[in-house]
């Protein structure tokens, strides 16, 4: 899979923007001060693969200031076919999104997976210093971009979930009978447990992968490890799961939440058998991200039998030259747009790289200048 060029109108910080990507460079390098619109380009590249913002922003604020609508575009080829991918948004006279592919409207569910791409983001940290909740976002993004069932049972479970809430409302103000539970508790138990399983699988999968990524990054011995913490142990089945539910009806009717199930799951991070979150410094924080991503590319790989595109924002920021090195030999056979601020790049002459300089949202064809 190979991204060949991408446009950008009203984007972020870009009126207009074209880039063409050159087909002899798999790696293309966007240099600049800060605040100069690196990061924006490859939020609008991420959004063409998983279409939310991977900063965690709604639609709305990544149009361009003071305007109505945004709109990305790019060609991207896989087994020598060519496809033109576009999402919009307009804020007037609804708010709609329209992802598209061919000129054709797709869904969500549809789109997702036509454009493949990891990306590497300083966003990332909050996995490990960050709430539960990012956890389960990135269990989210990377399931989702290899099984379009775990797309559709999250929507589910998410709609499951917000009419059991409103529901467990309903009881407590006595206009609803308890019994009324019955059919979004399976709902919940059938979707959970997909949900659970995957991300079991998922992380089973991560686990073996991790420690090598991490001791090949930093030519280290340390032993890292992923814990996944789930409500519903390995061995139970949707009854038990339904009885979870019903055991804690009384604290979810004081709460008016339900307490039990894969939202509230969470990721801990072990090195050399201690909490990251806690003991870990900044650059082994870095460095267990990107063996993360790595493992993940090697997850997605094995699912999908294709490479995806990679997104390196900022990563050379907290790598010593060891580190960065070693980054630079695990992108070879990836198509790889990488952001950085020049001091962070000291490579930037580095054979085959395709190199732009971004400033005030224009770019310049460093060759060119
Ligand atoms: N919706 C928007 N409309 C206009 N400008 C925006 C919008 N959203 C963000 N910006 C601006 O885009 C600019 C560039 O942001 P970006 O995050 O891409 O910078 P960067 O080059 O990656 O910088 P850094 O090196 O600090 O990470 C910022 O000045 C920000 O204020
Ligand atoms: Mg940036």
């Amino acid at each position: 899979m190979r991204l060949l060029s991408l446009k950008l109108e009203k984007f972020r910080s870009y009126e207009n923007l074209s880039i063409d990507f050159d087909e002899n460079s798999p790696v293309t390098l966007l240099l600049g001060e800060n605040a100069q619109g690196k990061t924006n380009i490859l939020e609008a590249i991420a959004l063409l693969a998983f279409p939310k913002s991977f900063r965690g922003v709604p639609y709305h604020n990544l149009i361009k200031h003071d305007e109505d609508f945004f709109r990305i575009e790019a060609k991207v080829s896989s087994s020598k076919v060519c496809q033109e991918l576009a999402v919009s948004f307009v804020k007037k006279p609804e708010p709609r999104k329209i992802l598209k592919s061919g000129g054709k409207k797709l869904s969500d569910r549809e789109f997702i997976g036509t454009l493949r791409a990891v990306i590497f983001s300083p966003e990332d940290g909050k996995l490990i210093s960050g709430g539960p909740e990012y956890g389960r976002q990135f269990l989210n993004m990377v399931n989702a971009q290899v099984d379009s069932g775990y797309f559709h049972a999250l929507l589910q479970y998410h709609k499951a979930l917000k009419a059991r809430n409103a529901l467990l409302k309903a009881i407590r103000e006595g206009k609803s009978q308890p019994a009324e539970l019955y059919f979004w508790d399976n709902v919940l138990a059938k979707e959970g447990m997909y949900l659970t399983v995957r991300r079991r699988e998922n992380i089973d999968f991560l686990n073996e992968k991790l420690g090598e990524q991490y001791r090949s990054l930093s030519e280290s011995a340390h032993e890292i490890l992923l814990s996944y913490r789930s409500q519903l142990s390995v061995e139970e089945k949707s009854e038990q799961y339904c009885e979870h539910l019903t055991r804690g009806l009384s604290y979810d009717l004081q709460t008016l939440s339900t307490n039990f199930g894969p939202h509230r799951d969470s990721l801990r991070f072990f090195l050399n058998g201690k909490n990251m979150k806690e003991f870990a410094s900044r650059g082994e924080i870095r460095t267990a991200l990107l063996a993360l991503k790595f493992a993940e590319l090697q997850y997605r790989e094995q699912k999908i039998h294709q490479k995806p595109l990679l997104l390196l924002d900022d990563v050379f920021s907290e790598l010593d030259s060891l580190r960065q090195g070693k980054l630079m030999e695990k992108i070879e056979g990836y198509q790889t747009i990488i952001t950085a601020t020049r001091c962070d790049m000291p490579e930037r002459q580095h054979r085959g790289i395709q190199s732009f300089y971004v400033k005030d949202g224009l770019i310049h064809d460093i060759k060119e200048r």
